[in-house]
């Protein structure tokens, strides 16, 4: 079925959303497990309630990494704050103690403590092996995992070889030590067969320095040469390879390569491997359709995962229309957004069996929709992965995995600096206005 011509759902599916929403947001842990996260709460409130503060904030932690002494840093944080016209109380101390020597050191000291803390909300580790502890015990607790090396935007051969690298070392790491974790049945098979526990997750930004839209076949041929070999490794371990999609500038090349390598002979049999749908593009339902024709001709086993997200790149979509005059390429309402994300959701699901189908969404509406959709549709829930960001999904994720559900969270690591891009991402997203999760710390009900 073409994704265009779905009918609209029906009363009784919008009944069961209401239903499953209900039953997800009564399973939320309550939010005194997670401690630590009143405290970059209130952080984020203050930056979401102003603007100019927000600027400011954010600059800020885009210097942290490159800054050599306490002192500098201090520094960095007044100059950034000088520009917000009332800063808050708190800010305002801060600045005024950053006037003399020692005042800088321990201004210095708490601003670096606080934009650690607050990276250390989304990155699980800075490397494969300080991250283990946290993936194992997210596995016990009945959630998978996909792994995301931080490092995007490569400039040189060298550094796209070295995220090549550690891409390979991570997934052979992984898979020797997630072989001895406990059988989880929900998580390792649906209809289609078993489903990976090692799950990497990989940017072809990071592969390339050559990825630019005005001669996107040098950036897609040099990454193909990295993605290959990593392929070929995956297909050994029996382990997942999911390509991220990133800002609209390269998605064409992204999406081009990623098909063709699947479509090589070589990878007509594995290793598992997916791609990314993002549905605030307006776009998107003819990435559908061609993701789809693909899917059911190339008749490639195990099927191709799709995982079908809101999108990240927001103000970076905007920013490039505007500076070019061109016609926003994004929803510039969060409703039309999120229609789209359902009409996709249910193309997809309807394409079962040759696609499978990862719904990755922290809006509890667009997550019931995708599992009242599924069960209208007879399909089991273990034909329905979910997935949620690490430290943005939490509560969503636990909820999920108490009532039985397949859900995949997306877990970062690496370095500071290696993170800062992913780490504004992620700010932008949890200080956006019209943030769900805001709205929920300000008490708004989930419904
Ligand atoms: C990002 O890097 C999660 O892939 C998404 O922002």
């Amino acid at each position: 079925m073409d994704a265009h011509d779905q009918a609209p759902i029906d009363d009784a599916i919008e009944r069961a959303i209401g239903e499953i929403g209900a039953e997800l947001s009564s399973a939320f842990p309550s939010s005194a497990r997670h401690p630590l996260r009143a405290i970059d709460q209130r952080a984020m409130d203050l930056a979401s309630a102003d603007r100019e503060l927000k600027a400011a904030l954010f600059r800020f932690v885009d210097v942290t990494p490159a800054c050599r002494s306490l002192d500098d840093l201090a520094r960095h944080l007044r100059e950034f704050l000088r520009e917000v016209p009332d800063a808050p109380p708190p800010l305002a101390v801060a600045m005024r103690m950053a006037d003399n020597k020692a005042g800088r050191r321990a201004v210095g000291a708490a601003a670096a403590a606080g934009v650690r803390h607050m990276a250390h909300r989304f990155i699980v580790g800075e490397t494969p092996a300080s991250a283990l502890g946290v993936l194992h015990e997210l596995w016990n607790h009945g959630v998978a995992t996909s792994v995301d090396l931080l490092g995007e935007a490569t400039v040189t051969q060298a550094e796209a070889d070295r995220y090549a690298g550690r891409c390979d070392e991570a997934l052979a790491d992984l898979a020797r030590v997630e072989a001895g974790w406990p059988a989880r049945d929900v998580l390792e098979r649906d209809t289609s067969g078993p489903i990976p526990r090692t799950n990497v997750s990989v940017k072809i930004s990071a592969l390339t320095p050559l990825l630019r839209p005005d001669a996107p076949e040098r950036g897609r041929r040099d990454a193909a040469e990295r993605l290959r070999p990593l392929l070929r490794r995956a297909r050994e371990l029996e382990a997942h390879i999911h390509i991220d999609m990133e800002s609209l500038d390269s998605r064409e090349a992204v999406l081009d390569l990623v098909l063709e390598l699947l479509s090589e002979e070589e990878f007509s049999r594995g290793p598992s491997a997916g791609l990314v749908l993002q549905a605030y593009l307006r776009d998107s339902p003819e990435q559908l359709d061609r993701v789809l024709e693909w899917a059911r001709s190339s008749g490639r086993t195990p099927p191709l995962t799709v995982r079908l997200v809101k999108g990240a790149y927001w103000d970076h979509e905007l920013v490039q229309a505007s500076q070019h005059g061109w016609p926003t390429p994004v929803f510039d309402v969060k409703a039309e957004c999120d229609r789209n994300f359902e009409r996709l959701t249910r193309g997809l699901l309807d394409a079962r069996p040759a696609v499978r189908v990862a719904v990755a969404s922290h809006n509890l509406r667009s997550v019931a929709h995708a599992i009242a959709y599924n069960r209208s549709r007879g399909g089991a829930d273990s034909d329905l992965e979910l997935q949620v960001l690490r430290g943005l999904g939490d509560q969503l994720q636990d909820a999920l995995a108490s009532r039985g559900f397949r859900v995949r969270t997306y877990c970062p690591i690496g370095d500071l600096v290696a993170g800062m891009a992913y780490l504004v991402r992620r700010l932008l997203e949890n200080t956006s206005n019209e943030s769900f999760l805001a709205a929920q710390a300000q008490g708004a009900s989930l419904e």
